[in-house]
């Protein structure tokens, strides 16, 4: 029959085209067949094959994409809102290199394109490799699927041994109008924006579909390389230019700020005709030497910056207010709308920030929209800037109703009813329930499987709903999710027959819990979810600490908030009192400890490994500077130490091994002395560590 027919046809092209490289039908022959094969489907269901191809679209799951670690990791970029926050930029980078207002100090200007980066590996001129940002570290290998964008080359002339090269792969508008229609004639969900259309496309286990749907790249950025591009940025991207890649025409070199906000806007003015989305612009410091000092924060490169463009606005009606619990308890009220499309995407949910927000005053008691509040039912103005949460702005008290009433924040938890308690200095009321309240657990499971934590492959945010409302097969807390194949085993009611799961799904997700067993102790600090414990907090923790058992003991050794422990802790830079005082009572309140202890049970955290900085003769010393540096800003010489194994401190104790003293260098100096610590002049240091 011809169901069975299509089945082995598809089958083997599918095997010919992926494992052989070799396809033995055409491409628009392969998307006939599919397309017949949908056609009989969709009038005979009943006939439908359990090898039917259409279950093939997103192919099998063991055909997913393979994960890929950077060699070089790809940071994202810190944003400037307001031509202050530019020359706030520039100035910092002055700062930090020790230059005056009058030296010279050029920057690039760039459109940032709203699409997804990608990183291409060539060896010897071949492409070998194009791998997906991902969360950073590591990306997917999407190699097959990028050598099908005509404006990546497959191989490049009298490039060097090793080139990694970097940029965005986006959709133009035209391409993105042209493939919605498609979509919607084959009945198929149309993408809300270039960006998800792009992205889909490029994580797409077919190339087949990827080549049907035109993508572009423009190259802006490298990774590792054996030898530089050039002096300059500006160098560097004509270079890549001529080895063949496309790069942006509108990149300026400009020499002051002031050209850097003329450009800026001049970029602006053009957005609407360019044929791409872009989100704002790009500045880099042009100077490679330059930028190279300059170096990284956690996340970011201190040599630039993104200029985002303002946000969109648009006007609709407050349906509702509703109260969301966060994962620390946190009561956000989150405006129901009525839906309007802003710059391109519909929006129905905005937040409202807190109480205070809705009321017209800030956290401190000052009018904020001239004191006016928002009520249920009036006409506000709602933005959106990138990917930021939607907004409530504004209010038209012109439009508001006669019975309209002021907004009534609860006292209690909507979920568990525990009273909403808000603490002096807290701008928000947070539920008390603590672990027995459903909306925090649940929250805190979202937090701990996301992205950046545990990232656990089919175990989202959906599914943490499923598990934490399920009796036999309960995930109610983080332990939970490392015993749940164990209890899969005994249990009658098993995952692979409940609604939505099968064998393949079941064994898919113990497999990828599994996985994670093994966990960097970075990503474990963070996943706890402590309030104010961020990612980069979770590494710095890490850092310092170096092991689950050593970071565990110092915790509980700090408890009382006073003596060694407790001081070391503060003393890590990043490291402020409030986030000391959260991390040690959270491991301190019995039913917490108790929960982390039952997680730390089921893992196998990793230390942290340790930067190869044998034979740096400052390794694992602690240093503290003080006084004036002459020969570098405190900054570069605080970033130069840490990278060579280094631990940096801001006070002076028994355990630390040198005291930089610069000019003017006074109590800590003096603390040095007394407790009989080495105290260097900037050049002995700069001597030592040149070694
Ligand atoms: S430079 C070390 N240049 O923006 C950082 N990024 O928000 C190197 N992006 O992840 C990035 N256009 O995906 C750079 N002209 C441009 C860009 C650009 C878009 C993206 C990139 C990055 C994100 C950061």
């Amino acid at each position: 029959m011809e169901l069975e027919r299509l089945a082995r046809v598809l089958g083997q092209a599918n095997e010919d085209y992926h494992a052989s490289d070799a396809p033995t039908i055409s491409d628009a022959e392969y998307d006939r067949l599919k397309q017949r094969n949908a056609e009989i489907e969709a009038a005979f269901p009943a006939l439908k094959r359990p090898d039917s191809p259409s279950h093939q679209i997103g192919a099998p799951v063991s055909e997913k994409f393979a994960k890929v670690k950077h060699r070089v990791r790809m940071l994202s970029l810190g944003n400037a809102f307001s031509d202050e926050d530019v020359l706030d930029f520039d100035k910092g980078v002055r700062r930090y290199l020790g230059l005056s207002d009058t030296d010279v100090l050029q920057f690039t200007a760039e459109p940032k394109i709203d699409g997804l980066s990608l990183s291409l590996r060539y060896e010897a001129g071949a492409l070998v490799s194009a791998t997906t940002r991902g969360d950073g570290e590591t990306g997917e290998n999407v190699t097959q699927n990028a050598r099908m964008i005509a404006d990546i080359p497959k191989s490049l002339n009298g490039a060097s041994e090793v080139l990694e090269v970097r940029g965005e792969v986006y959709m133009s508008h035209a391409d993105f109008a042209d493939l919605n229609t498609r979509q919607e004639k084959r009945d198929e969900k149309p993408f809300a924006n270039p960006r998800n259309a792009a992205a889909g496309s490029l994580r797409q286990l077919d190339a087949r579909i990827t080549k049907s749907r035109p993508l572009h790249f423009f190259a802006y950025a490298w990774g590792e390389m054996s030898e530089p591009l050039g002096k300059t940025q500006t160098a560097a991207i004509v270079r890549l230019n001529n080895l063949g890649f496309s790069t942006n025409d509108l990149t300026k070199t400009c020499r002051t700020p002031a050209e850097m906000l003329q450009h800026y806007q001049s970029i602006e003015e053009q957005r609407a005709t360019l044929g791409y989305d872009i989100d704002g612009v790009v500045y880099k410091v042009d100077d490679l030497a330059l930028q190279a000092r300059l170096g990284f924060r956690s996340t970011t490169p201190r040599w630039a910056i993104a200029h985002k463009f303002p946000a969109e606005i648009a006007h609709t009606t407050l349906e509702a207010i509703e109260i969301q619990v966060g994962r620390t308890g946190a009561l956000s009220p989150v405006a129901r709308l009525k839906p309007v499309t802003v710059g391109g995407v519909v929006v129905s949910n905005a937040t409202l920030h807190n109480e205070d927000y809705i009321a017209g005053r800030d956290s401190k008691g000052a009018a904020i929209r001239e004191g006016r509040d928002i009520r249920v039912g009036d006409w506000v103005e709602v933005y959106r800037a990138g990917d930021v949460i939607p907004k409530v702005r504004d209010v038209d008290l012109s439009k508001r109703k006669a019975e309209a009433q002021p907004y009534v924040f609860p006292t209690v938890c909507p979920e568990c009813g525990s009273p909403a308690i808000r603490e002096e200095g807290d701008s928000v009321a947070r539920c008390s329930g603590g672990l027995i309240c459903p909306a925090q657990a649940v929250e805190k499971l979202k937090h701990f499987v996301s992205r950046a934590a545990f990232d656990i492959e089919g175990l989202g945010a959906k599914q943490v709903e499923f598990f934490y409302g399920d009796t036999d097969l309960a995930i109610r807390e983080p332990a939970d999710i490392f015993t749940l194949a164990r209890r899969d085993e005994t249990n009658l009611g098993k995952l692979k027959n409940r609604d939505g799961w099968g064998e393949t799904s079941a064994s898919n997700l113990f497999a990828a819990i599994e996985e994670k067993r093994e966990i960097p102790l970075n990503r474990l600090i963070f996943a706890l979810g402590i309030r104010h414990v961020g990612e980069s907090t979770g590494s710095l923790l890490a850092n310092h600490y170096g092991s689950w058992t050593k970071f565990g003991l110092a915790m509980d050794a700090a408890q009382a908030h006073e003596g060694v422990e407790w001081d070391e802790l503060l003393s890590i830079d990043g490291v402020g009192s409030v986030m000391a005082t959260a991390l040690v009572d959270s491991f301190h309140t019995p039913d917490n400890r108790a929960a982390i202890d039952r997680l730390t049970a089921e893992l196998d955290v990793q230390d942290v490994e340790v930067a190869d900085t044998s034979g740096s003769p400052v390794a694992g010393k602690t240093v503290v500077f003080t006084g004036t540096l002459e020969q570098m800003t405190r900054a570069e010489a605080k970033a130069r130490a840490e990278a060579m194994g280094a631990k940096v401190s801001g006070s002076v104790s028994k355990k630390t091994d040198y005291v930089v003293a610069g000019p003017g260098a006074g109590s800590k100096a003096k603390k040095a002395a007394e407790l009989g610590v080495s105290i260097l002049s900037e050049e002995e240091w700069l001597a030592m560590i040149a070694q």
